[in-house]
């Protein structure tokens, strides 16, 4: 089939290079040339796994990346649109990029196309699209609207999106639903999987995805409410850390005797510092904004802002009364990634972290396996960037770890402790157990969990003062 993905950033690349993957023909387009042209160079442009071999696989053949939208309509049969839709200073998401990417197929449109929503968008976009549509100059006849959600993970991308749980196709007319089908034909019946050079499936994907057929409104709403769900999920559990922290119980325990129910699961249980990146706090802000447009009482979703932005503030408090005065203290920060397997700093609250503790003129060595360059961009000169989490360490006050990263969770903790100018690590995403950093001699505060102070233990009173905030 001729698709054309309108968008290249996460979503808009990882699906073309896969619809090509999956045999498709494939236009990726952007407006920004600059991106075309690293693309066209063979940049791959984000840090994603197997995303780099697929784009070479297809690149040139069953792949192509233009920044000319017209052209790229006219070829195809299917439009998806994957542009951004960040939120607007209200909170509601901005779909400017989503009018101005209909204007411009409408204007382009040369017999009948399908044109596929992917961005993440509220309720009722799909109608809004068609209305664009026929306001540009389309007849009712030329185009079919599908809402089409995307639900992968940075990091995991690429086999979210070839080994997918589910696949929501919203829409009511009968010929969209047909070609829709074909163009996942190879997911649905599994042929793709079978392929002998197809990207592995992941041990806990399943056999065979969920093929919704549904209502567009009722697309829409799944993609929203799937990811405030699971932000939900990440506040509930952050806010029993807190109280198994003041109550002197364990909150990995905690999680595993609740997330062992399967009517709970264990997945997006893992208390931190909160969750950030480009969708979790944008959705949860539309969401509540479209809860609101619609006359429903959802203030859940407040909390969960809420206990999001107070999880934060709280590590940052954590540190400062760990350290007793910030001033001109010299931390190491072992990532800066808003998690794990991505170079994305987007609303990281790794660099949240960092930011607030440069206003307490602290002083940061920092290093992420993937995510400097994006860091830098930001950051800039304001803090050091350290070759390897070990330099990043070298004579520090304390150790902080802000992202999940395999390789921080198998430090060699005598060459931490040696390393350290004092022996003290927080563990803002819970990497180690308590009782191996007792055993290596080092200070431990982590999310949830009663410190560990083997060495030169906190004054009580403000052992007390830290239980009460
Ligand atoms: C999220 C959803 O998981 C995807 O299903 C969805 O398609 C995507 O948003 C999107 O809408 O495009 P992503 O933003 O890549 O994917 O990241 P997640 O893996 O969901 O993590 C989000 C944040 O939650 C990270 O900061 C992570 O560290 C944090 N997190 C996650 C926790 O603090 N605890 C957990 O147990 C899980």
């Amino acid at each position: 089939m001729q698709v054309a993905v309108v968008g290249c950033g996460y979503v808009g690349l990882v699906a073309a290079a896969c619809f090509a993957e999956l045999g498709h023909q494939v236009t990726s387009v952007d407006n920004d040339e600059a991106k075309i042209a690293a693309l066209n160079a063979g940049d791959p442009l984000i840090h994603e796994d197997y995303l780099p071999e697929l784009i070479r696989r297809h690149h040139g053949t069953r792949l192509t990346f233009s920044s000319d939208l017209p052209e790229a309509v006219r070829q195809s049969q299917i439009i998806v649109i994957a542009v951004g839709t960040p939120a607007d200073s209200s909170g509601e998401a901005d779909l400017s990029f989503v009018e101005t990417a209909t204007r411009e197929i409408a204007h382009a449109v040369n017999g009948h196309k399908i044109i596929v929503e992917k961005s993440t968008v509220p309720v009722h976009t799909n109608a809004w699209i068609q209305r664009a549509m026929v306001f540009n100059g389309c007849a009712v006849s030329d185009f079919d609207v599908v809402s089409n959600p995307e639900f992968l993970r940075e990091g995991t991308a690429v086999t979210d999106f070839l080994y997918p749980d589910r696949i929501i196709v919203g829409c009511r007319s009968e010929r969209a639903l047909r070609v829709m089908k074909e163009l996942y034909t190879p997911l649905l019946d599994g042929t793709y999987a079978q392929e002998p050079d197809a990207v592995p499936r992941p041990d806990d994907a399943v056999e065979k995805p969920l093929y919704l057929e549904t209502s567009p409104e009722t697309s829409e709403l799944i993609k929203h409410a799937s990811n405030a769900f699971l932000a939900m999920k990440i506040s509930f559990i952050n806010a029993v850390a807190g109280m198994a922290e003041a109550a002197g119980a364990d909150i990995e325990d905690v999680r595993t005797g609740i997330g062992s129910d399967k009517r709970i699961g264990m997945r997006f249980l893992r208390a931190g510092i909160g969750y950030g990146g480009s969708c979790f706090p944008k959705d949860v802000s539309a969401f509540r904004a479209i809860a609101q447009s619609c006359g429903c009482d959802f203030t859940l979703l407040d909390e969960v802002q809420r206990i999001n932005d107070n999880q934060l503030k709280r590590f940052v408090a954590k540190i400062r009364k760990t350290l007793w005065t910030t001033k001109g203290k010299r931390l190491a920060a072992l990532g800066l990634a808003f998690k794990s397997g991505t170079d994305d700093i987007r609303e990281s609250p790794a660099i949240n972290v960092i930011q607030e503790l440069l206003q307490r003129d602290c002083q940061i060595t920092a290093f992420d396996p993937a995510a400097m360059d994006r860091a830098k961009a930001v950051l800039g000169d304001a803090i050091d960037y350290a070759p390897d989490p070990y330099a990043a360490m070298q004579n520090a006050d304390a150790l902080l770890i802000l992202t999940e990263w395999k390789e921080f969770a198998s430090l060699d903790l005598t060459v931490v402790k040696k390393l350290l100018k004092y022996p003290i690590v927080l563990d803002g995403r819970n990497l180690y157990n308590p009782k191996e950093m007792a055993a290596a001699g080092l200070n431990y505060y982590s999310i949830g969990r009663t410190p560990v102070e083997v060495a030169h233990p906190m004054p009580s009173r403000a052992r007390a003062a830290r239980f009460t905030q």
